[in-house]
């Protein structure tokens, strides 16, 4: 097989926790691999200690904070200049505020990182994912979704909650994959989302909303909680089992179908979610054609 021709999946938040455990799992499989990382040292020692475990040299490092619009752009274009197909996405990237912050386009930080962050970067790489079918789309996904607040997605209007904020953005995921896997139903590339469960994280570590209390509890209980890699098995079937073959627009829990929040099931909302998602991003209107 040639280095083009290479099975290549692209992680996004690959540096640490789930995204790392996946890139090692994938980079063990013998694919290429594409890290995204928002933060180039961090990315470049996940990378090499990678690299020392499995002895693949085919893993490439992409810098950009999934809050910057522009940053994700500069990042796709590399990335679509150096892979010339794309397996499989797993949107991984995810974080939390402890307080409302905006991105450098004046949107609600959790929003713009794990929602319109993921959004972006696969309308952006859409084309070259299409041409590589069969592939998969996965987002990862929470149970701690709240409700979809339409008036106010900014949290202008409301006082802000850091647990609401995170779980309205990845509600986001769900609408997101049941809009994107309707509008490409017939074209060999599958969308669903993944809750990989409750494990050993530094979520929202770096963006300094873990406070003393979860640092209590990771110290106490943390040895009970699944790790990464643990946790990484659930994303790994949803990407490598032929099981899935063809099934799409799901939520995926541990290897069997979850019932998603009602919220997500509504297809006026999906809709709503994606038209106002392309606005944000400054993309086309209808740039995926939805199917009948
Ligand atoms: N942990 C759980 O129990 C749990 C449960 C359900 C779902 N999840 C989901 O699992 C996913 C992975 O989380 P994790 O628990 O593995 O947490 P983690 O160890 O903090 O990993 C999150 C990754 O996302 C990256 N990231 C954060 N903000 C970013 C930004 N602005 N731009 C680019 N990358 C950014 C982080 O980079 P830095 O290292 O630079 O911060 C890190 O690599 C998230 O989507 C989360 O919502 C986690």
């Amino acid at each position: 097989m040639t280095d083009a021709n290479r099975r290549t999946v692209l992680v996004t938040g690959a540096n640490s926790g789930l995204g790392k455990a996946l890139a090692l799992a994938f980079a063990r499989d013998g694919m290429r691999v594409g890290m995204l990382v928002r933060d180039q040292a961090r990315g470049q020692t996940a990378r090499d200690e990678i690299l020392a475990a499995t002895g693949n040299r085919d893993i490439h490092l992409f810098v950009a904070d999934l809050g910057s619009q522009q940053e994700i752009r500069r990042a796709a274009a590399e990335i679509l200049d150096r892979f010339e197909r794309i397996d499989v996405l797993i949107n991984n990237a995810g974080t939390a505020y402890a307080s409302r912050r905006t991105s450098p386009e004046g949107i609600e930080r959790s929003l713009a990182v794990n929602h319109l962050g993921a959004f972006l970067l696969t309308g952006l790489l859409l084309e070259r994912i299409k041409v590589s079918a069969p592939a998969r789309i996965l987002n990862v996904g929470t149970r701690m979704n709240t409700a979809m607040d339409f008036e106010d997605l900014d949290w202008t209007r409301r006082r802000y909650r850091m647990m609401q904020a995170y779980g309205q953005s990845k509600l986001g995921n769900l609408h997101f994959t049941f809009e994107l896997a309707r509008r490409l139903a017939g074209t060999g590339v599958t969308v669903n989302c993944v809750f990989p469960g409750v494990f050993r994280s530094n979520l929202g570590g770096t963006d300094g909303a873990q406070g003393i209390f979860w640092k209590a509890v990771d110290l106490l209980l943390g040895w009970a909680i699944p790790t990464p890699g643990q946790a990484a098995e659930r994303v790994l079937h949803a990407a490598r089992s032929s099981d899935l073959d063809g099934i799409t627009g799901q939520y995926l829990g541990d290897r069997r179908p979850l019932k998603p929040p009602a919220q997500a099931l509504d297809r006026d909302a999906n809709q709503r979610l994606w038209t106002i998602s392309e606005r944000l991003v400054g993309l086309a209107p209808d740039s995926v054609p939805p199917s009948a």
